[in-house]
């Protein structure tokens, strides 16, 4: 698959520091994680790691981090070395299926976007699955489905979002992060495909979370700079259970 991030990972990790990550994103990944502690978990996707840290501060006592782009895994084992915290970093691609163990959790913030067909989707949740145990955790973040784009609403948070091209299971977008100069690109699969794919891939108990703010956030912004964003998120939290053997 293409590396989008070779180029980006020192402006990704600083994109990390945004409002969203802090006051919105990072706190509803950690209500849908809940108790950690004592847990093998498993990083798909990891970037810089953010999502790794996370779950090794919440008490994991073994944290693996994979990811598609060797520049991603550099910075995250640079992280790493300046601070370190036991985590190991591999570049794997989760489109083709590698087993590195049995783990209690799996996380994927943002990877099942990077799938461009369903074929991809299905072989990057078999890979999730293929190491993930029985009765074991999997906590997406992935673009909502439901999301209505309209031209500027992301752009109080930094964001400006295009659509490409739009097929029967999915749009094709590209998101520009502003003033940072860099863009992505990615796919909003339906409910229907992920459903789909959590359940051939032997998945139960999909469960879809939105995003809550934190108290802190609503103190420093007020509500009104957060209901848009409530109103119409831009990405929300698919949990699932592998099914006990
Ligand atoms: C938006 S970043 C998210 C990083 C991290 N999960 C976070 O939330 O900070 C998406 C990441 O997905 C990785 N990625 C894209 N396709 C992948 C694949 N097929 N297998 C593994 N990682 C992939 C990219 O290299 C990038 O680091």
């Amino acid at each position: 698959m293409k590396d989008q991030y070779q180029s980006i990972s020192a402006q990704y990790s600083h994109a990390r520091k945004d409002d969203v990550t802090v006051f919105l994103e990072t706190p509803s990944v950690q209500s849908a994680l809940g108790d950690v502690s004592g847990a093998r978990a498993i990083d798909f996707a990891c970037g810089t790691g953010h999502f790794s840290r996370l779950m090794k501060k919440l008490g994991a006592t073994y944290v693996l981090g994979v990811d598609l782009s060797p520049a991603m895994i550099a910075a995250a084992r640079e992280a790493e070395r300046e601070n370190p915290l036991g985590i190991v970093y591999e570049v794997s691609d989760a489109a083709t299926t590698a087993v590195f163990g049995a783990f209690d959790v799996a996380t994927a913030v943002f990877l099942f976007n990077y799938a461009k067909d369903e074929q991809t989707l299905a072989q990057m949740f078999a890979s999730v699955a293929a190491n993930v145990s029985p009765g074991g955790r999997l906590i997406a973040v992935v673009p909502n489905p439901d999301f209505v784009n309209g031209r500027d609403d992301l752009l109080p948070y930094g964001y400006v979002l295009e659509e490409i091209s739009k097929g029967p299971e999915n749009l094709r977008v590209r998101m520009s992060f502003v003033g940072d100069d860099f863009s992505i690109e990615f796919t909003q699969w339906s409910r229907r495909a992920y459903e789909n794919a959590l359940e051939r891939a032997g998945f139960a108990d999909a469960r879809w979370s939105l995003f809550a703010v934190t108290k802190e956030g609503l103190e420093r912004y007020g509500q009104k700079f957060w209901d848009p964003i409530l109103a119409n998120p831009k990405s929300v939290v698919l949990s699932a259970r592998r099914k006990p053997a």
